[in-house]
């Protein structure tokens, strides 16, 4: 059984702006927190949170402000470090055990920022189609594009665009369809703070060498968003980090082949 459950961020210390984060709740053991991709929500995972994984951990699928059932919070701009203080509030909400987090690509930058801000907190890390490095130039521009696009066409062209690099060459239909419809039901306001939060991201390979908890790299074998050769790269500077690569995957490895993800992810939380 999932159990929805909202918690109210009134309290972080340093929060001006509040704001309501949902969350979906499963399995047994020690808490471990799954934080999705840009512009996505907790049902990226819904495979994941049906299968082994539950039975070795509380898993608990996080919905970023404005996200899924997370409603916007009025803010402009999505800062990793405030999505990541978001998540801290969420943990300290569940107990005082310091979590297995575990991010995919934009939900892999916040559990990078929430390593380095909140250490006490996570007690392993799970970076799955995600990079260290941040945007580029080039990579930037995108983003502004992207942003006059989104305004201009809607999230529908948004999500046509999108949905290609997403996947690998021979997706399903079903894959298509679950990513057109995450995409174009988060509200316009979350996609354009996402974006700018996206591009004023912090470069944080200089901390690679820093990160001293179990760290898991999973990679998919046609990521074109975060390919395997740059992850398994970053993977190389985290002390003791194991690097992995999902067959026939491409940037969403844990919707694309769940169970073969899971069992990668079940070896690392033994
Ligand atoms: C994501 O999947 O979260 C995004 O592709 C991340 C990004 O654009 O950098």
């Amino acid at each position: 059984m999932i159990e929805s459950r909202r918690v109210d961020l009134t309290a972080v210390p340093d929060g001006e702006r509040t704001a309501q984060l949902s969350l979906q709740l499963t399995g047994d053991g020690p808490l471990a927190v799954l934080i999705h991709g840009f512009p996505l929500d907790h049902r990226m995972w819904t495979d994941v949170l049906h299968g082994e994984l539950r039975h070795r951990r509380t898993l608990c699928a996080v919905d970023l402000r404005g996200h899924g059932r997370s409603p916007w919070s009025g803010d402009p701009v999505h800062t990793m470090q405030r999505l990541a203080d978001d998540v801290a509030a969420v943990i300290r909400s569940l107990g005082d055990d310091p979590v297995d987090a575990c991010g995919l690509s934009m939900g892999g930058y916040v559990a990078f920022a929430l390593v380095a801000r909140h250490p006490e907190l996570v007690r392993s890390l799970a970076l799955t189609n995600t990079r260290a490095a941040a945007d580029s130039e080039a990579q930037r521009e995108g983003r502004d594009r992207a942003i006059e696009a989104v305004v201009a066409d809607g999230r529908a062209a948004f999500a046509d665009g999108m949905i290609d690099k997403l996947l690998a060459p021979d997706a399903t239909p079903l894959h298509r369809a679950q990513l057109r419809t995450m995409i174009e039901t988060q509200p316009v306001e979350t996609i354009l703070a996402d974006l700018e939060g996206l591009k004023q991201r912090p470069d944080r390979t200089s901390e690679l060498a820093g990160i001293r908890v179990p760290t898991l790299v999973v990679a998919g074998e046609h990521d074109q968003v975060t390919p395997a050769d740059e992850m398994r790269s970053f993977a190389q500077q985290i002390p003791g980090a194991r690097f992995e690569v999902i067959a026939g995957t491409g940037h969403m490895s844990p919707l694309e082949a769940p169970e073969a993800w899971s069992a990668v992810v079940a070896g690392f939380w033994q």
